[in-house]
């Protein structure tokens, strides 16, 4: 038996071995295997370029975890509930500005913001309102923030364990990406070199405490939301990644105790065939660079896992229901590319946060992609087409050559190599410049957005209805702070703050138990990152010319 066969036979194995979801390919076909184009390596084996598994989504569909938070945790807990109630299958947490920037909602930074962009958490008493009745230990949670990303961590266990929930239990991720907040999304804290000690903390923390957690979502979604391009966002990211490998090692963990964990977060935008080109590019960069270049052995280190989210760049305000056509078209490419966690965009999302009707039509978007399309039931369906695997190895060609700018400029270290890239202003600058030229591209009339600069007919209908958030949150909010305060011992509070900023100060010392213990106390947000300004500071970004 000749290579080929042998990796065909392997396969075979593996797919035959894997638990199936009893589906039909389609009514036309009876064959019990998908048909497969060309050659291995196929799904499930190295560099797993059409999919980290034999059988993909005929053995389990990808998680419809749909990202949501506004207003009070009572509020967004009532959002979580619905949503798992209409069929999405994790959660996925939005967190308002101030909580994303380490303010409290009694902030002056925070006035106008509470509650608005997300929800509103101040305390652990809030971490415990928004999980309330919800079992952590049986749906997959993700919280969405980087800046005070310990720190919110430390809140999750904290409530966990409150419910009873222990940390070996717990699975989700946490985004804690702190790099693409320097080239993109701007919500850092402190500057990039102490805030990276704390993502290889939690790293650490997780990789011993917390097996089915994933520590880190190494996301291109934001950079591709500030303008850049494809392989910009790819590149970019993967970049990322493999810089906070070599923070990790560096801080003394041997790479496959951690590296199985890393987990990735891609923009599905609406080129359909370049992403899913990206998505598989992505995949088999991973897999060799993590294999040749730093060394990982067990084979969940080369396996890239993905959640991706549809474009909120590409809704239009214009016409605001075609978002639903946009909507679907990229959720099939990235169906296609084989992700493993998807959030489809609401059709209002040009306008405000969902409404529960529009936030319903875009998870039903996914469950009619699985359930009635059949794409599910093949494993990577474009695969062997030419146009896609040359799509496929352009993008990875393009990628390296980004790869080689970065290794160079950090001497051999893609650490230190992004490092000098921010602090440079070099991603700024390429994602500016990408962001310009497509820009131009609208306004000439070179690229058509329906609905902007063509097929306008429509647009003066009335607006969508939209999601008012009420300004009582704000008060509620206001009020709830001001009670935990006044409940908790002040004193108590005081040392727990004393302690996070001595372990601060050493970098030898995991702060993780630190900031455990001090939201335990209920402590708030703003003073656990106050206290850690006062040892690591605060960034100060220079303008890029
Ligand atoms: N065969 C065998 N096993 C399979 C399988 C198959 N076909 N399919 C799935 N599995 C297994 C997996 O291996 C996994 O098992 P393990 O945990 O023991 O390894 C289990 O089934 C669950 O599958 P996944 O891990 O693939 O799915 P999850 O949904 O649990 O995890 C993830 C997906 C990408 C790894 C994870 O990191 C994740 O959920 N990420 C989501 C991040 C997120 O929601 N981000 C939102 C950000 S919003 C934002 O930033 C934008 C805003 O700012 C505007």
């Amino acid at each position: 038996m000749d290579a080929d066969d042998q990796a065909r036979a392997a396969w075979e194995a593996a797919y035959g071995a894997a638990p199936q979801r009893d589906v039909p390919f389609s009514t036309m076909s009876g064959v019990d295997l998908p048909p497969l184009h060309g050659d291995g390596p196929y799904p499930g084996q190295f560099p797993y370029t059409r999919g980290i598994h034999a059988s993909m989504y005929r053995s389990r569909l990808w998680t419809m975890r749909m990202f949501a938070g506004f207003g009070t945790a009572a509020d967004t807990n009532a959002r979580f509930r619905e949503l798992l109630r209409s069929g999405g299958t994790g959660l996925s947490t939005a967190f308002d500005m101030p909580t994303l920037m380490g303010r409290d909602s009694d902030s002056p930074w925070a006035l106008g913001e509470v509650g608005r962009a997300g929800v509103a958490v101040d305390t652990l008493a809030d971490v415990e309102d928004l999980f309330a009745g919800i079992d952590l230990g049986a749906v997959s949670t993700s919280m969405t923030i980087n800046g005070p990303a310990a720190v919110v961590m430390a809140m999750f266990v904290a409530a966990a364990e409150a419910a009873g929930v222990e940390r070996a239990r717990l699975s989700g991720t946490i985004q804690n990406d702190i790099l693409k907040e320097y080239q993109a999304q701007k919500e850092y804290i402190f500057p990039p070199r102490p805030s990276v000690r704390l993502v290889s903390d939690l790293v650490a923390f997780t990789a011993a405490e917390m097996p089915r957690w994933h520590p880190v979502s190494v996301s291109g979604y934001h950079i591709r939301e500030a303008g850049s391009t494809a392989v910009q966002e790819l590149a970019f990211t993967l970049a990322n990644g493999f810089a906070y490998v070599e923070a990790a090692v560096a801080a003394g963990l041997a790479v496959d105790d951690f590296a199985p964990r890393l987990s990735f977060f891609f923009n599905a935008h609406s080129d359909l065939f370049e992403e899913v080109g990206k998505f598989r590019a992505a995949r088999r960069i991973w897999a060799r660079w993590m294999r040749d270049r730093y060394g990982a052995t067990d084979p969940r280190s080369h396996m890239l896992r993905m959640h991706a989210q549809t474009a909120g760049v590409s809704l239009t305000a214009q016409q605001p229901r075609n978002n639903i056509a946009r909507v679907s078209l990229q959720a099939l490419s990235a169906v296609l590319g084989g992700v493993q966690s998807l959030h489809t965009d609401a059709y209002d999302e040009a306008l405000a946060l969902p409404t529960e009707a529009a936030a319903r039509i875009a998870l039903r978007t996914q469950q009619i992609i699985a359930h009635e399309t059949g794409v599910a039931n093949v494993v990577d369906p474009l695969g062997g087409a030419p146009f896609v695997e040359w799509m496929t190895d352009e993008v990875e060609r393009r990628a390296e050559e980004i790869f080689d700018h970065i290794d160079e400029a950090g001497a051999g270290s893609m650490l230190e190599g992004v490092y000098a890239g921010i602090e440079d202003g070099w991603f700024v600058g390429e994602i500016a410049e990408a962001s310009y030229r497509f820009q131009r591209e609208v306004d000439a009339g070179e690229r058509i957005i329906v609905g902007v600069n063509a097929f306008r007919e429509g647009n003066e209908e009335g607006e969508a209805e939209i999601l008012r958030i009420d300004p009582r949150v704000e008060e509620e909010q206001l009020a709830r702070l001001a009670a935990v305060k006044q409940e908790r011992d002040d004193a108590v509070v005081a040392a727990a703050l004393g302690r996070v900023r001595a372990d601060a100060a050493d970098p030898s010392t995991n702060l993780l138990p630190a900031l455990i213990d001090a939201v335990r106390t209920y402590a708030t947000l703003e003073e656990v990152v106050d206290a850690l300004a006062s040892v690591f500071g605060r960034y100060e970004e220079s303008a890029v010319a």
